[in-house]
C-alpha cells in the first residue's frame, strides 16, 4: 500500500513552533512520509527584535499585509493525503510570513480539497487569527479538519512580561532578581512534549477516514482551552487593533520611519490597557460571563471548533 504524504508549512523564529511540530508528527511518521516547507521572509524578520521594529510589524500584522518570500521548495502540484499549517499569531494576527503564504497561488493550489490541520504556538490569546486562517482556508477549498493550539499557560501579566524580554533581549528565561520573580518564556516543555498525544488522534481519524469526529477528540484532550475573559479581552482588543493599525498606514508602508512617533503612541496605548485596563476590565468582563453563561459558552464552543460563519 502506497504510504501517505503529508505537506507541513510552518514559520518559526525562535525554533518553538517547530518543537511542536516535532511532537504532534511523532505518532503520525507511521502513516506518512512528511514535506517539509519552512516559509522563508525576505529580507528575514530580526529575532531578537530590535527594540521599534517589534512595533513596525504591527499594522501589517493586524491589516494582514503579505510580506516577500524565497520560492518554495515543495511542489503545489502534488497530491498530499494531508497539509499541516503551523504559525503563530502576531498581534492578534497570523503572522506576516504566514499571511504572505496564504495569499499565494501555491497556497490556493495544495489546500484545495486536501484535509486541513492547522497547529499554533502563541502566548495566549489566538482566536482573533484564526477566525481569519479559518476563512481563507475554506475560501481556497480546504477541509479544516483539526486545529491544535498551545499556548504559555501563566497568568497574562506575567506572561506579557517574559514574552517581551524573550523577543526584544532574546532571553527567554533571565537571571538575577528577575530571574526569581519570573517564569521561563513561552509554552512548557512538558506542554510540547505530551502535545504528540494529538498526532496519535489524527493518524487515527485518518487510518479509519474519521475526519468529521476529530476536532472534538482533539478537545477532549485538550487540544483548546479558551478562557472566556481572555477571549472577550481579545475580541475587544482586536476592534481597537483595526483602528489603531489604519492609524500608523497613513504615515507610510512597511518600515516606513514615519510612522514611529504613532507606533510609540501605540505601544503606550498598549501598555496602558494590559496593566491598567485589563486587571479592571477583567473582573467586569468575569462577571459578565457568569451571568450570562450559556451565551458565553456557546462562544467557546464555535471558537474551538473549525466552522466559520
Ligand atoms: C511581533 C509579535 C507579536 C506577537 N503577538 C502575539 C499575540 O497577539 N498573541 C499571542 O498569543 N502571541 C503573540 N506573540 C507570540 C508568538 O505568537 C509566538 O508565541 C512567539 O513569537 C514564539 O514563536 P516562534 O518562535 O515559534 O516563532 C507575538 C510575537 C511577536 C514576535
Amino acid at each position: 500500500m502506497r504510504r501517505k504524504k503529508a505537506l507541513i508549512v510552518y514559520y518559526t523564529q525562535t525554533g518553538q513552533l517547530k518543537s511542536i511540530i516535532d511532537s504532534v508528527c511523532n505518532f503520525l511518521q507511521e502513516e506518512f512520509d512528511f514535506t517539509y516547507e519552512e516559509l522563508k521572509p525576505t529580507p528575514a524578520f530580526p529575532f531578537p527584535w530590535p527594540d521599534m521594529t517589534f512595533y513596525q510589524v504591527f499594522p501589517e500584522s493586524v491589516q494582514e499585509i503579505p510580506c516577500k518570500l524565497e520560492v518554495f521548495s515543495f511542489d503545489p502540484e502534488e497530491n498530499f493525503d494531508l497539509v499541516i499549517l503551523a504559525y503563530q499569531p502576531w498581534y492578534l494576527s497570523p503572522s506576516i510570513p504566514f499571511t504572505a503564504f496564504l495569499q499565494t497561488k501555491a497556497a490556493a493550489k495544495v489546500l484545495k480539497g486536501k484535509p486541513v490541520i492547522t497547529i499554533l504556538g502563541s502566548r495566549n490569546m489566538w482566536i482573533m487569527a484564526q477566525e481569519r486562517v479559518k476563512k481563507r482556508i475554506i475560501d481556497m477549498g480546504g477541509n479544516l479538519i483539526g486545529n491544535i493550539v498551545l499556548t504559555d499557560r501563566h497568568h497574562n501579566l506575567v506572561s506579557v512580561v517574559t514574552i517581551v524580554r524573550w523577543m526584544l533581549k532574546g532571553e527567554k528565561h533571565g537571571g538575577g532578581l528577575y530571574g526569581k520573580l519570573f517564569p521561563p518564556s513561552g509554552i512548557s516543555e512538558k506542554d510540547i512534549s505530551e502535545a504528540e498525544k494529538y498526532g496519535f488522534l489524527i493518524r487515527d481519524a485518518i487510518k479509519h477516514n474519521a475526519l468529521e469526529g476529530l476536532q472534538d477528540a482533539l478537545i477532549v484532550k485538550g487540544a483548546i482551552k479558551i478562557n472566556p475573559v481572555l477571549m472577550t479581552v481579545e475580541k475587544r482588543g482586536f476592534m481597537m487593533f483595526r483602528g489603531w493599525s489604519k492609524f500608523v498606514l497613513k504615515k507610510g508602508g512597511a518600515g516606513d520611519l514615519r510612522r514611529e512617533g504613532r507606533l510609540k503612541m501605540f505601544r503606550i496605548y498598549l501598555f496602558t490597557v494590559i496593566y491598567l485596563v485589563s486587571p479592571i476590565g477583567g473582573v467586569v468582563i468575569w462577571l459578565n460571563h457568569k451571568l450570562n453563561y450559556r451565551k458565553s459558552q456557546k462562544m467557546v464552543n464555535y471558537y474551538s471548533h473549525n466552522e466559520n460563519t
